[in-house]
């Protein structure tokens, strides 16, 4: 007989949990036998004291069994995913789902909503008048084969541990947590059924793996575990120093996500969606050099054929592009020196936008996405005074404090900072 509060403080005093004990927590909580603040509990006892390597493969598991595994039909195309550990102005994934479906790959995302200060994809594209992130496991195969693409959330079938434990670590701190990180995300991405997964692990001060030591610790465990079932999949650790692209928020990052498929977009968003969606066509095997990858969906973007592939799949899934998305009124943020922009703190600025309703602060929050934020300055970029340095998007004008506030987090100085490359690392199956 097993006690809730024995496995809490087992946890709690550095102790490693059994297979036994793991599956039994898991299953409780998902019957609804265990609280939420018993599972809150246990949460914060894993951020602190972590897990082993086998208590994360027990998780994994545990939460993989919690749900369906899809299987597909016989077909040449090889099926893959991408998946992020979160940072902020992370949209990636809206502009490589078309991309890799252009190239004849199959794209089942199954993906999150926001998660502490890092948006949601699924968030995102609610923002979408009529976007549909509900599909039932049939809608998702069917549109996969048909299109190519699709991206919805974790259903009931899939992975409903999961579902409901990530929205209780949103609010309840527990986020940066390297066995909580990997079994969430591997659970879905392992249920998906795939041939092949690319992982984006964000480094920096606006996701949970601030250092890079911490993020290659996180990429080696869900790169291993992958491996070990079966699936090629790679990692990527990507700069999150500051955030990624000019827009943060719902529908503003729609709109970027759609300029960057138009072959336009910040260079920085362009860049890493080209680099990871290069590591997908090499770990599906549809392309052996990395550099040709790279053109062969610089191509996709020039020609308009991710745009066309997004649109395809936004009406598919019951949205239109056409109609309005709405963006709040916008208050700009000016600079109060001249100089060079020597730090840009994307924590500050993610959490700004969960502050103005572009994510949640408590279980059950609705999500504004109008509210946003427009960068309009990078690190090593000269500034004059007075020059524009952000738009806030929010139909309530933010306090004169609270501008101030973000106004710190764009650090300006006299000499020009060295910048640290976007793409940090790429972490394969043999450990480099
Ligand atoms: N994405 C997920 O799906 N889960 C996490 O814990 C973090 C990012």
């Amino acid at each position: 007989m097993m006690h809730a509060t024995e496995i809490i403080a087992k946890k709690r005093d550095g102790k490693s949990l059994t297979k036994e004990e793991i599956a039994w927590f898991i299953r409780a909580y998902v019957s609804g036998e265990i609280p939420d603040y018993q599972m809150a509990a246990l949460s914060m006892a894993i951020c602190i004291r972590g897990m082993h390597e086998e208590e994360i493969y027990a998780l994994s598991l545990e939460m993989l069994e919690s749900g369906t595994t899809l299987s597909w039909p016989e077909d040449d195309r090889p099926l893959i995913d991408k998946h992020s550990t979160g940072g902020v102005g992370d949209k990636v994934s809206l502009v490589l789902a078309p991309l890799l479906a252009c190239c004849d790959l199959r794209v089942p995302m199954i993906s999150g909503r926001g998660l502490g200060i890092t948006g949601g994809t699924l968030d995102k594209l609610e923002a979408i008048p009529g976007f549909r992130t509900d599909l039932t496991l049939e809608q998702l195969q069917r549109q996969v084969q048909e299109i190519g693409c699709a991206i919805t959330g974790t259903s009931r079938q899939i992975a409903p541990a999961d579902q409901k434990w990530y929205t209780l670590r949103d609010v309840t701190a527990t986020v940066p947590s390297l066995a909580l990180i990997t079994s969430s995300i591997m659970c879905k991405k392992l249920a998906e059924g795939l041939d092949a997964l690319i992982l984006d692990v964000k480094c920096g001060s606006g996701t949970s793996m601030q250092n890079v030591e911490d993020a290659r610790s996180l990429a080696q465990s869900m790169v291993s575990l992958g491996s070990q079932m079966g699936v090629a999949t790679r990692a990527m650790i990507t700069n999150m120093e500051q955030p990624l692209g000019r827009m943060l928020g719902n529908a503003v990052e729609v709109n970027e996500a759609v300029a960057t498929l138009e072959g336009g977009g910040p260079r920085r968003l362009r860049d890493i969606s080209l680099a990871l969606g290069a590591e997908a066509l090499l770990a599906a095997g549809v392309e052996s050099d990395f550099q040709a990858a790279e053109s062969r969906l610089q191509t996709l973007l020039e020609t308009g054929h991710g745009r066309e592939k997004f649109a395809q799949m936004v009406t598919a899934q019951g949205g239109s592009l056409a109609a309005e998305r709405k963006v709040a009124k916008a208050t700009t943020l000016l600079a109060k020196q001249a100089g060079t922009i020597t730090q840009i703190h994307a924590g500050r600025f993610g959490r700004a936008v969960v502050q103005l309703g572009g994510g949640r602060q408590e279980l059950g929050d609705l999500i504004d996405p109008s509210v946003g934020i427009e960068l309009c300055v990078e690190i090593g970029q000269e500034v004059e005074e007075g020059q524009l340095l952000a738009r806030i998007f929010a139909d309530d004008p933010p306090a004169a404090a609270w501008l101030d506030h973000l106004r710190d987090a764009i650090e300006i100085g006299p000499e020009r900072p060295t910048l640290s490359p976007l793409i940090m690392e790429h972490i394969t199956e043999t450990g480099n």
